[in-house]
């Protein structure tokens, strides 16, 4: 079937949707990885990320806002399916050594499918000439960019702690 009546206009508020969804999925998940996690430091780390996943969704509800649109989600199975495959390892490997580095691991796949996202959106906002949009949704990219960092680091630290 043929949508040639859609636009561009069209993908960007279905992408919109999509991570608006993920972003509150995740809002309710950053608890559980935060009280799972051994380390002190991802724990903070969660939770320094769970209080700026509140503002990113603000920010998304202001994107809605430009729109003319109520902010609502559309189910993603991406982010699902992500989270899903999180906490099955939180269950399998709880109390093991490799603990930590799973859930590493899970956030950062986490962060990666919002760095794809944003990053598309922010380019569709610039393409459609919606400047605001684009600011904001650049700030969460930056957020998100800043926090993959950190866990890469805390990936390393880890390996270089058990290596001393
Ligand atoms: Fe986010």
């Amino acid at each position: 079937m043929a949508n040639t009546e859609k636009t561009l206009n069209d993908l960007f508020l279905h992408t919109l949707k999509d991570i608006y969804y993920a972003e509150k999925q995740i809002l309710k998940a950053l608890p559980k990885m935060a009280k799972n996690a051994e380390s002190e430091e991802l724990k903070e780390a969660f939770e320094t990320h769970r209080q700026e996943t509140e503002g990113q969704i603000e920010r998304l509800e202001q994107v809605f806002q430009i729109l003319g649109k109520a902010a609502r989600g559309v189910q993603c199975e991406a982010i699902n399916g992500i989270i899903d495959e999180g906490k099955e390892l939180m269950e399998d490997f709880a109390e093991s050594e490799a603990l930590d580095a799973g859930i590493l691991a899970s956030a950062q796949a986490v962060e990666h499918y919002e760095i794809t996202r944003y990053g598309s959106l922010k380019t569709w906002a610039q393409e459609l000439g919606m400047n605001d949009a684009a600011k904001l949704l650049d700030q969460n990219l930056q957020e998100e960019k800043k926090t993959d960092l950190l866990l890469t680091k805390l990936a390393e630290a880890r390996v270089n702690t058990k290596a001393a």
